[in-house]
């Protein structure tokens, strides 16, 4: 049992696609699924993108896709691996939730607009997975159009995000002139337009293609070869060491939209990122995910905006052990036990029991209100606990209040719930007490509005404070005469001081002025 255990986790791969909005994630998740074999048509994700509809149009949204679990989770067997990717809602989903969904995989994939680089979203969300040191996989998408240059956008990878690129192909020519790929990794040609069959031309040991093919004339085909010369001497050398500690990231070429370069990309991806790996519980302890004891951490919680189905989908990512239905678990934070009756785990068409889900799986539990946010579950006798989940910095801010006051109670009721939940966080003004919002997208703010209204029948009133830059302050050096209209002084959910700064400029003024005190953010 344990040994059918150990491969069924080493066979897991869990990971996330992370991208500035329109640089392709969900063009090449749909050719995943493709090769997956789980959609036969592309279109079929794109249609599900919630970005390309109007912020108002989200209940309607959300309405279509019931409690929207499908997309959250896609499943999908491939060369003999089984492979989950979370997704990360990028455009006016962008929330807490996916900096979260990132805490929950072990590996990501960036994908990056070749004509755009590196972009502010694809910052931010680096970030959060270069913390985790889990190794991150480049695809530099839309070869079919003139980006570019290409050792211009590997050089963008060290300069920008600080990580070291490593050229795993490169391109010949780009957009109309695009001809090809020249394989590095298994010195090959992959030809641009050509059938499946035909499309791979072997190099010979030179790594030269024959002259039988024609593009061996092609003075981009010699442009290629002075450029790969050049990234052998003086670019990075791979070092698989390095991209598991996630210090260096492989890069592919290739054109999402055409399908060009993309089996390619999976099949190395597959192969080179990592299974399941063990977590820290309890503070400092070793917890392999093959130990057969069932535990896991809640790091997302969905509730169904329907008011008239007012369960909520738990998603769990499973750290250790096997999921069976029925199973007894402890909530850590409790101490309750909860029997696990109702779960489910993902493919991307349809909703289905769980049948083996082992560590490295997400499951979905249906819930009445049992978990919160950053929850350990486990089977054994003994205590698991995973570490916090980080609290990330918000962004956009708005003051709110109960728009009746004679209903102050389901205010407090509500809010109280949707802040535990992780919709949005709570902040209070440090002389007034008024509540502040803060969010990391402005959907948010929709969502906690629509839900206090028709969840706890409580309309509220909110005036934005705009885009703020928030940074924590040592209670010891605090003098509440330091706060003003451009550096707002509130506190946190756990009475922590901060200045929520109206931009970067009047954080450095405050900087100047008071040069001892220590400012400090979150992720
Ligand atoms: P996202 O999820 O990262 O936001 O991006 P998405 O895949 O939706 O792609 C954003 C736009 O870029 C889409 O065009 C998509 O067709 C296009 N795109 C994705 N990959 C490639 C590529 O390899 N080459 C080219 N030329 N375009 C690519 P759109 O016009 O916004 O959408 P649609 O009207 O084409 O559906």
């Amino acid at each position: 049992m344990t040994k059918d255990l150990a491969a069924a986790v080493n066979r897991r791969r869990t990971f996330a696609i992370i991208s500035h909005p329109d640089a392709g994630k969900t063009t090449i998740t749909e050719q995943m699924l493709l090769f997956g074999g789980i959609i036969r048509n592309a279109g079929t994700v794109k249609a599900r993108k919630t970005g390309k509809y109007a912020t108002s149009d989200w209940m309607d949204i959300e309405k279509k896709r019931g409690i929207s679990v499908t997309s959250s989770v896609m499943q999908f067997e491939y060369q003999g691996k089984r492979v989950n990717i979370l997704d990360t809602p990028g455009h006016q989903d962008f929330s807490e939730d996916t900096y979260r969904t990132l805490m929950a995989v072990d590996s990501a994939v960036m994908v990056i607009d070749s004509a755009r680089g590196i972009e502010p979203q694809t910052i931010k969300l680096f970030k959060v997975v270069s913390q985790r040191g889990i190794p991150i996989f480049t695809f530099m998408n839309k070869l079919d159009r003139d980006g570019r240059d290409p050792l211009d956008l590997i050089a963008e990878l060290e300069d920008v995000l600080g990580i070291e690129g490593v050229a795993m192909n490169w391109p010949i020519g780009m957009g109309q002139s695009l001809k090809g790929l020249y394989d590095l990794q298994h010195n090959r040609v992959e030809l641009y337009h050509k059938n499946d069959q035909d499309r791979f031309v072997d190099l010979d040991a030179a790594g030269q293609l024959p002259e039988s093919e024609p593009l061996s004339q092609d003075p981009l085909y010699q442009k290629t070869l002075e450029d790969i010369e050049l990234v052998k001497e003086a670019g990075n050398q791979f070092d698989l060491q390095k991209v598991l500690a996630g210090k260096q990231t492989p890069v592919f070429f290739g054109s999402a939209l055409t399908n060009f370069g993309v089996e390619t990309f999976l099949d190395s991806f597959v192969k080179m990122a990592p299974a399941p790996s063990s977590h820290l519980v309890n503070g400092d302890q070793e917890l392999s995910p093959e130990d057969p004891e069932f535990s896991g951490f809640v790091f997302k919680i969905q509730a169904n905006m329907n008011p008239r189905h007012r369960d909520r989908i738990a998603f769990v990512r499973i750290g250790s052990g096997e999921f069976n239905k029925g199973l007894d678990v402890h909530l850590a934070r409790t101490g309750q036990i909860v029997r696990l009756n109702n779960a489910t785990e993902f493919m991307s068409s349809k909703r289905v029991q769980v049948s083996d889900a082992v560590a490295g799986d997400i499951v979905g539990l249906y819930d009445t209100g049992n978990f919160q946010i950053g929850d350990s579950i486990y089977a054994g006798k003994d205590e698991i606990v995973y570490p916090p989940l980080p609290q990330f910095t918000p962004e956009l801010f708005m003051q709110v209040s109960a728009k009746n006051v004679m209903k102050q109670k389901s205010f407090h009721k509500g809010m109280t719930q949707l802040v535990q939940e992780g919709a949005i966080q709570l902040y209070r003004n440090y002389s007034t007490n008024d509540y502040i919002l803060g969010a990391v997208g402005q959907l948010q703010f929709e969502v906690f509005s629509y839900r206090m209204k028709n969840e706890y029948n409580s309309e509220v009133e909110m005036q934005s404070l705009g885009s703020r830059v928030a940074r924590w302050i040592d209670p010891d050096q605090l003098d509440p005469k330091m706060a003003s209209s451009r550096n707002l002084l509130v506190k946190d959910q756990a009475g922590e001081p901060l200045f929520l700064f109206e931009n970067a400029f009047a954080e450095r003024w405050f900087k100047d002025k008071y040069p001892d005190v220590k400012l400090t953010s979150r992720l």
